[in-house]
C-alpha cells in the first residue's frame, strides 16, 4: 500500500498542511494468528478491567491486555495502540474518531452475509469487501465507511497506526 501527502493548507510550513492519502481502503496482511489465549468470547472481553469504555450501545472497546500489545508490537511496530472493540449494525457510516489507519483481526464477523463499505463523500459507495474472520487486514478508516449486514455483535482486535491531526508529512 502506498501513500500521497497532499498539501491541503500552503500557508503552513513543511512538514505541516498536508493530508495523508493511501491508494487502497483495505488489504489482507501476512501477519500470524494471535496466540489461542488472546481469542476470547465477546462476555470474556467486555469483562476486562482495564480501560473498558462502552462508548454507546452499538460500539464499545477495552485495550488489550500487556501480553497481546508484546505480541502485536512483533509484527505491527508502528502500531499506536492495541484493543479489542465491538459492533452492532448500528454503527452508522463514520470515519474514526482518533486515527486514520488501523490493522483488523476479526474474531466474529457478526452475521453470515457481512461486508464493510467505504464511500465518498456524497455517501456513494467505493468499494465493498467481504472481510474474512480471524485474517488480518490493513483498512483506511480515515475515510466513510462502514460493516454492513451485521445480525450480531461484531468483535476482534483493532489495532491502531497513524493517529490524530493528519496535517503533518512523515
Ligand atoms: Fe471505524
Amino acid at each position: 500500500m502506498k501513500k500521497k501527502y497532499i498539501k491541503i493548507n500552503k500557508q503552513m510550513p513543511d512538514p505541516w498542511g498536508y493530508k495523508i492519502e493511501y491508494d487502497k481502503f483495505f488489504e489482507y496482511v501476512d501477519i500470524p494468528h494471535p496466540p489461542e489465549e488472546f481469542i476470547l468470547q465477546i462476555e470474556e472481553i467486555k469483562k476486562m478491567p482495564n480501560k473498558n469504555t462502552n462508548l454507546s450501545s452499538f460500539y464499545g472497546s477495552c485495550v488489550a491486555p500487556k501480553k497481546l500489545q508484546q505480541w502485536v508490537n512483533k509484527f505491527i511496530p508502528n502500531n499506536t495502540e492495541v484493543r479489542y472493540h465491538w459492533m452492532t449494525n448500528d454503527l452508522h457510516v463514520h470515519v474514526d474518531y482518533v486515527r486514520i489507519e488501523c490493522w483488523n483481526y476479526i474474531l466474529d464477523l457478526g452475521g453470515s452475509n457481512t461486508y464493510t463499505c467505504f464511500y465518498d463523500n456524497n455517501f456513494n459507495v467505493k468499494e465493498k469487501h467481504f472481510i474474512k474472520p480471524k485474517q488480518w487486514h490493513w483498512l483506511s478508516v480515515g475515510n466513510l465507511h462502514k460493516a454492513c449486514n451485521l445480525e450480531n455483535i461484531r468483535y476482534g482486535i483493532t489495532v491502531s497506526g497513524k493517529r490524530g491531526t493528519r496535517n503533518y508529512q512523515c
